[in-house]
């Protein structure tokens, strides 16, 4: 068995800015209203010809880059999404074939805002069972493209990004632990009800805009201040890590008041809780990764830190995991 690691971080978000001001002028609501129900100030947008695969690729290239690896040395790369280019293939193999990579397995997971936790569990896995020895692990989402700018229930939440990992062997740093759940009985609480094979896409289902994302925010909500920490108390005791010991910890970004609760709930103080929601809204898998490889840019993370993750969103799906840098 070898021990699994993150060897490097690297994130990407689009150019363009929309602002809540921006959103006052297309739905009816008001930056008062976003700033304190979410926490959101602003959000990035993927440009029209910008796909989940190249903000994937350029999160990617700064992971290879920080981790000193070479690209040939990747040996599988995993992407998490729900935004993929297309509905199949995969969108990993078109980054994989966008850095230019060939012959080396790739495939996507679908496990909406968890993605990134789920793909670390099984990257981890493969590390330390010996079968790879550099995993490229992506969580990129185009959520611009499933979002409808007529309700303003969820077009004020989401934004486009992309964060990325390398897990390989590693001396020093650790996956400590990796807690995965899911509950498949409330899926219509958070989802894309057309386009699969229940309600392929038709003249119907584009008139019904069943293409978009649709939520149940005060739902979600409750769920997701009850299973974050649980399942966070899980990951913590696994990796034999105090509440206390943990240097760093970083929620999926969905809301500062689920995030502020639940922090507050392991008497974690605002330094050790890395947020950026108010800049880049809800990235779905990509909040994580984003949010990880910029504090470490920034020089706030660094090698040794105990980091705390945790995650809720579609699926039901939810996620813990406790890592050292
Ligand atoms: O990433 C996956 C996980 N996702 C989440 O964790 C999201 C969880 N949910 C949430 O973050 C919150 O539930 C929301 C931000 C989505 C909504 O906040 P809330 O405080 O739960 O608001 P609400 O849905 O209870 O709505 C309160 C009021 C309603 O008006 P009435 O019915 O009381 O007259 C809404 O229609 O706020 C209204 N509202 C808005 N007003 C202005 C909803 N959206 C807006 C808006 N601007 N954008």
């Amino acid at each position: 068995m070898y021990k699994a690691g993150i060897l490097g971080t690297g994130y990407y978000l689009p150019e363009k800015v929309i602002t809540n001001f921006d959103l006052e002028k297309i739905v009816d609501t008001t930056d008062e209203w976003i700033r304190t129900r979410t926490g959101i100030e602003q959000r990035r947008q993927a440009a029209k010809n910008e796909y989940t695969s190249d903000m994937g690729v350029k999160a990617s290239q700064m992971a290879i880059k920080n981790a000193g690896i070479k690209i040939e040395d990747i040996d599988l790369v995993i992407t998490a999404t729900i935004t993929g280019d297309y509905p199949w293939p995969s969108t990993s193999t078109i980054i994989a074939n966008k850095l230019g990579l060939t012959d080396i397995p790739a495939f996507d997971i679908s496990a909406a805002c968890s993605g990134f936790i789920y793909g670390l569990k099984l990257a981890a896995s493969l590390i330390k069972s010996g079968d790879y020895r550099n995993i490229l692990l992506v969580a990129s989402e185009k959520l611009s493209a499933i979002t409808d700018w007529t309700d303003r229930n969820t077009c004020v939440l989401l934004g486009d990004g992309a964060g990325a990992v390398i897990i390989g062997r590693s001396d020093n740093g650790e996956i400590l632990s990796t807690v995965l759940h899911s509950d498949g009985s409330k899926i219509d609480l958070l989802f894309q009800p057309g386009g699969g094979c229940v309600n392929p896409a038709s003249e119907e289902t584009v008139k019904n805009r069943l293409h978009y994302l649709k939520m149940n925010g005060v739902e979600i909500f409750k769920l997701a201040v009850e299973k974050m920490p649980e399942v966070l108390e899980k990951a913590l005791m696994q990796a034999d890590i105090t509440p206390d010991q943990v240097d760093f910890v970083i929620f999926h970004q969905a809301n500062i008041r689920i995030i502020n609760s639940i922090a507050k709930r392991f008497n974690w103080p605002e330094e050790k809780n890395i947020v950026n929601i108010q800049k880049y809204g809800n990235t779905s898998a990509a909040t994580i990764p984003i949010a990880l490889a910029e504090a470490i840019e920034q020089g706030r993370i660094k090698k040794g830190n105990i980091i705390a993750l945790s995650a809720f969103g579609a699926g039901l799906t939810w996620a813990g995991a406790v890592l050292r840098l």
